[in-house]
């Protein structure tokens, strides 16, 4: 069987990588397939570059997980997706109950998006994860709500600043079919490019749903490579209604395939990334309850026909 990463490079794309967590590299058996070379190209950490395992008090860092992930991509030759500096959730409480002013706010947003994007140089970084409402407002969290919108500027510069090499990305879900939150996606590239702040890519992080996966994928991301920014798909997986069918599995097969295709079908799309590849790990089910089967890979780590899908999708 062809390989996912060897099939995503056989299209012309830089990776396809996967998710993982520091909990699963003791599962032999699941290391064995992401340790396999040509198998996944990239690998992002699920939890443990997030700020609250990061620097759970103001200046304490903690990077024993970090390190372990970003040193397994290195000995397998996969690039690192850091995820990620700036988001309202997980979230250690001195920063969500701090008592902030626009000056000791702004410190420590440059102070923790720096730490993590010096320490792990040349990789690519979420900088600023999930800032829209889904009404395509501005997030009212912390940062937002001292910094107003400044906060995203603050975090890329103090970035660029770390890693002139970094990549710098926007993350968010939702913004894989036109509308509001898309619509507010375009405009703070537009904005940031105006105020000359760097912004290299967009995260489209896609946990999509079997059956309803948008038409409108690939035009949405189009929008988004006529700014001149690359994009990839940061977090796919395709969840269903349990329990899984035949049906519901070719389903879901033929869905990989279609995201896939659009990404290959867009120049600036450069990679893809799987929100893990195995049921066994996937975040859906404790998340959506009655819900899950969303990765290439069932709970005994046998491969589905989304693995197929995958691989059509890139051929
Ligand atoms: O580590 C603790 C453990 O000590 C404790 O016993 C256990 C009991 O609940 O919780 C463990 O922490 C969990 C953590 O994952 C590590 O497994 C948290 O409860 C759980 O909430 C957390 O979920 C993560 C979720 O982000 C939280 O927002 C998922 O693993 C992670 O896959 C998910 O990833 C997000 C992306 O960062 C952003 N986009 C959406 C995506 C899916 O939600």
């Amino acid at each position: 069987t062809t390989l996912l990463d060897n099939a995503a490079k056989a299209a012309g794309k830089k990776y396809l990588g996967t998710a993982t967590d520091n909990g699963e590299l003791t599962d032999t058996a699941y290391t064995a397939i992401l340790d396999e070379k040509g198998m996944f190209g990239q690998i992002t950490p699920a939890n443990s570059m997030k700020w609250e395992n990061t620097e759970p008090e103001q200046g304490v860092w903690t990077w024993t997980d970090a390190d372990q992930i970003a040193n397994l991509a290195k000995s397998n030759g996969q690039l690192l997706r850091g995820h990620n500096c700036v988001w309202y959730n997980q979230l250690p409480s001195w920063v969500t109950s701090g008592t902030w002013t626009t000056s000791t706010l702004t410190s420590v947003v440059q102070n923790h998006t720096g730490e993590l994007v010096g320490r792990y140089k040349g990789q690519v970084w979420d900088v600023v994860n999930e800032p829209f409402n889904d009404d395509g407002t501005y997030r009212e969290d912390v940062f937002y709500n001292t910094l107003g919108e400044s906060y995203i500027p603050i975090a890329l510069t103090a970035a660029r600043a770390a890693d002139p090499n970094a990549k710098l990305y926007i993350n968010e879900y939702n913004i894989e079919y036109q509308g509001s939150k898309a619509t507010a996606m375009i405009n703070l590239v537009k904005s940031l490019q105006s105020q000359g702040v760097p912004i290299d890519g967009i995260g489209l992080q896609s946990h999509f749903i079997v059956g309803e996966v948008p038409s409108t994928l690939q035009a949405t991301m189009e929008s988004f490579t006529a700014l001149g920014v690359e994009i990839a798909i940061t977090e796919l997986d395709i969840r269903m209604t349990l329990p899984e069918t035949a049906a519901l599995l070719e389903q879901q097969k033929t869905d990989y395939d279609t995201v896939i295709s659009a990404c290959r079908a867009v120049s600036g799309c450069i990679g893809v990334t799987v929100w893990d590849f195995t049921d066994k790990y996937s975040w859906v089910p404790s998340t959506f309850s009655g819900q899950g089967a969303a990765t290439p890979y069932d709970s005994n780590l046998v491969k589905k026909p989304a693995y197929d899908g995958i691989i059509a999708g890139f051929a």
